[in-house]
Order: structure tokens, then sequence, then C-alpha cells
């Protein structure tokens, strides 16, 4: 039997659109990381230093945002020694963000016991703070909602829609 032309040009066209896009999935290698308005390091005070995440980012265990510090944060360290004022509050470049139609929360995560490291990467070892090497598709985050998915959670909680976008 002839296959009408037709669905050969559209599968002609879905499998070109499928490679392109498996092409761009293989090359994909997170952005470099952005200037900051202060060369801050994760390797120097999260790994040298050992300072706890929380010490800076304290509501990532009580809220839905890890939050970013402010200069009080730094002061006990770094205000003795400034050599020029420092503003109340830098800009700092966010590299970890998920669009306005995804909803995240923190602390459900921390209190699950999953790592920053499985969402972030190793920050600790950053020089430079940039994008985690996993993208943030939609995939990475269902993928683990599937395993997790518990009957006390009932059905389909961490599955459906809602979940994440509300
Ligand atoms: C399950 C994945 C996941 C885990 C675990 C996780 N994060 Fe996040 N983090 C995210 C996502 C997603 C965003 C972006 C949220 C947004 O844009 O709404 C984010 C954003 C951030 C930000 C930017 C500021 C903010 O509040 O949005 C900081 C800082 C941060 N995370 C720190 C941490 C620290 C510290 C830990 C561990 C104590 C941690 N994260 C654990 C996924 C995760
Ligand atoms: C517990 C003390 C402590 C706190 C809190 C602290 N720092 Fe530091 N910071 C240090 C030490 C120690 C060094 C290493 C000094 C050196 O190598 O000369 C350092 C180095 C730095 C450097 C130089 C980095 C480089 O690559 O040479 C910057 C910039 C910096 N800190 C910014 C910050 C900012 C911004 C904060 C707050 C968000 C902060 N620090 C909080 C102790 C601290
Ligand atoms: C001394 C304070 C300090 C500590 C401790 C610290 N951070 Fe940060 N963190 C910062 C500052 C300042 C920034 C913004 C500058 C940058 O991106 O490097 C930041 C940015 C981040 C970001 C990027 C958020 C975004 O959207 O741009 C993540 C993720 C993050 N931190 C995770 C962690 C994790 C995980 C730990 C523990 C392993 C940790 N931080 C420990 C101060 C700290
Ligand atoms: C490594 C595992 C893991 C990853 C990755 C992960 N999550 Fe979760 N998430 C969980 C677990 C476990 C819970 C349930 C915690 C509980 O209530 O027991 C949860 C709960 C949630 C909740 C609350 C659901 C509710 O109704 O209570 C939201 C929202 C959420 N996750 C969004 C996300 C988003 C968005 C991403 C991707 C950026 C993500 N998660 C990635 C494990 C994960
Ligand atoms: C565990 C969290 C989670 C659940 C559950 C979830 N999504 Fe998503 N979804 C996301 C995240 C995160 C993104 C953003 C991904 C990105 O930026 O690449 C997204 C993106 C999307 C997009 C935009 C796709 C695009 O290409 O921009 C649509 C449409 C969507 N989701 C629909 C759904 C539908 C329908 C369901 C239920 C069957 C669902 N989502 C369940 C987390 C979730």
């Amino acid at each position: 039997m002839a296959v009408p032309a037709r669905t050969i040009a559209r599968f002609g066209v879905a499998a070109l659109a499928v490679a392109g896009m498996a092409g761009v999935t293989l090359a994909f290698r997170p952005p470099p990381p952005p200037e900051q308005p202060v060369p801050f390091s994760h390797a120097i005070h999260a790994g040298e230093l050992a300072l706890d995440c929380r010490f800076c980012h304290w509501a990532v265990e009580t809220g839905p945002h890890a939050g970013m510090p402010d200069m009080e944060t730094c002061a006990g360290c770094h205000w003795p020694v400034a050599t020029r004022p420092v503003p109340e509050r830098l800009s700092w470049v966010r590299v970890a963000r998920l669009p306005g139609f995804a909803y995240f929360n923190h602390a459900v995560h921390i209190a699950a016991d999953v790592a920053c490291a499985t969402c972030h990467g190793e920050v600790a070892a950053m020089t430079r703070t940039r994008a985690p090497d996993q993208p943030w598709t939609m995939l990475f985050c269902l993928e683990c909602h599937r395993a997790r998915q518990e009957p006390a959670h009932g059905t389909g909680r961490l599955t459906n829609c809602y979940a994440c976008h509300r």
C-alpha cells in the first residue's frame, strides 16, 4: 500500500525536528559563569572555610526561596577590613532560575533529604557560581517525582500538573 505523500512529508519534518532537538541536547553546556558585582567564591566560603549553605541562604529550610545573602551576612568577616564602602544590597546576577509558570519550593525538598547538589551541582567546589550541568527540564523534575511518589502522597500528588503549575 502506498504511503500518502502528506504522511511522508509530516514524518520527514518530525524526524528532522527530533534530530535537531537531540543535537541541542547533546550540545548542551551550561553558560559560563556571569560577571558578578563582587567576585564571590563558593570554593573559598563553602569549601575551604566550610561555612554551611544555610549561613547565607538561611531561608532554604523554611520557605519556598533559598534567598540571597545581604551585606550584613558578610560584614562579620569583611566589613572591618573593607577598603571601600559596600552597598547594603548587591545585585547578584542569577544563574539558577525557573520560568515564572513553574512553581518550586525549597523547604519541602530539604525536609525530604534531597541534597543541594542533586539540583545545583557541586556548588561548594565552584570558584565562580554557574548554572547546573543538568538543565532543569520538566523531565528532570518529573523523573524524581515519579520515583519518590509514595502511597502517603495520595494519587499523583507529586506528578499532577498542579503540583508545579499553579
Ligand atoms: C530539588 C531541586 C533543588 C534542591 C534540592 C535545592 N534547590 Fe536551590 N533552587 C532550585 C530551583 C528550581 C531554583 C529556582 C527557583 C525559581 O526560580 O523559582 C533554586 C534556586 C536557588 C537559589 C537562588 C535564590 C532563590 O531562592 O531562588 C539559591 C541560593 C539556592 N537555590 C540554594 C540552594 C541550597 C543552599 C540548597 C540546599 C540546602 C538548595 N538550593 C537545594 C532547586 C533546588
Ligand atoms: C566566616 C567569615 C567570612 C564570611 C561570613 C564571608 N567571607 Fe568572604 N572571605 C573570607 C575569607 C577568610 C576569605 C579569603 C581571604 C583571602 O584569601 O585573602 C574571603 C574571601 C572573599 C573574597 C575574595 C575572593 C577571591 O576570589 O579572592 C570575596 C570577594 C568575598 N570573600 C566576598 C564575600 C561576600 C560577598 C560575603 C557575604 C555574602 C562573604 N565574603 C562572607 C571570610 C568570610
Ligand atoms: C558566605 C555566604 C555563602 C555561603 C556559605 C553559600 N553561599 Fe551560595 N551564594 C552566596 C552569594 C553571595 C551568591 C551570589 C553570588 C554568586 O552567584 O556567586 C550565592 C549564589 C548561590 C547560588 C546561585 C543562585 C542563583 O540563582 O544565581 C546557588 C545555587 C548557591 N549559592 C548555592 C549554595 C550552596 C549549595 C551552598 C552550600 C554548599 C552555598 N550556596 C553556600 C553566598 C553563599
Ligand atoms: C531528587 C528528587 C527531586 C527532584 C529532582 C525534584 N523534586 Fe520536587 N519533590 C521531591 C519530593 C520527595 C517531594 C515531596 C516532599 C513531601 O511532601 O514529602 C517534592 C515536592 C515538590 C513540590 C511540592 C508538591 C506538593 O504539592 O506538596 C513541588 C512544587 C516540587 N517538588 C517541585 C519540583 C520542581 C519544579 C522540580 C524541578 C526543578 C523538582 N521538584 C525536582 C523530590 C524531588
Ligand atoms: C514536578 C514538576 C512538574 C510537574 C508535575 C509538571 N510540570 Fe510542566 N514544567 C515543569 C518545569 C520545571 C517546566 C519548565 C521546563 C523548562 O524550562 O525547560 C515545565 C514546563 C511545562 C510546559 C512548557 C513547555 C515548554 O516547552 O516550554 C508545559 C506546557 C507544561 N510544563 C505542562 C505540564 C502538564 C500538562 C503537566 C501535567 C501532565 C505538567 N506540566 C506537570 C515542571 C513540572
